[in-house]
């Protein structure tokens, strides 16, 4: 297993993201809320550069009774869109958002001295 020194945690604010690479593979590193998160860049759908898309918040509808409108907002957790063809995927989990049976897998990220690493 190995070790691939990403930046300092000062280089990141939230929704912040960058591209490494891991043991030969490309790897978006994320900050959200000052943790991070690492998800492989390769999107199962057709092997697009997943987490090199939008960052944003994720959109939650809710209907609060037949007859009533619609009502949006959006949510605090980000989400990463694949910038091909829109697949979204929740960063902290790296699963789809329309088939929690699809996902990117996750990396583990360690801060050590306030510098993040990605082991592969
Ligand atoms: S390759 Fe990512 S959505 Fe199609």
């Amino acid at each position: 297993m190995s070790s691939t020194h990403v930046g300092s945690v000062d280089e990141f604010e939230h929704g912040d993201r960058k591209i490494t690479t891991v043991d030969g593979a490309s790897v978006g590193v994320f900050c959200v809320d000052g943790e991070f998160y690492a998800l492989e860049n390769e999107c199962p759908h057709q092997g697009g550069p997943a987490c090199t898309g939008r960052v944003g918040g994720e959109i939650v509808a809710e209907i609060p009774e037949p007859g009533k409108r619609k009502q949006e907002r959006i949510s605090d957790d980000l989400v990463v869109a694949c910038p091909w063809h829109g697949w979204e995927f929740e960063i902290e989990t790296g699963i789809h958002l329309g088939d929690d049976s699809i996902c990117l897998d996750q990396f583990d990220v360690v801060v050590e001295d306030d510098e993040v690493y990605v082991t592969g």
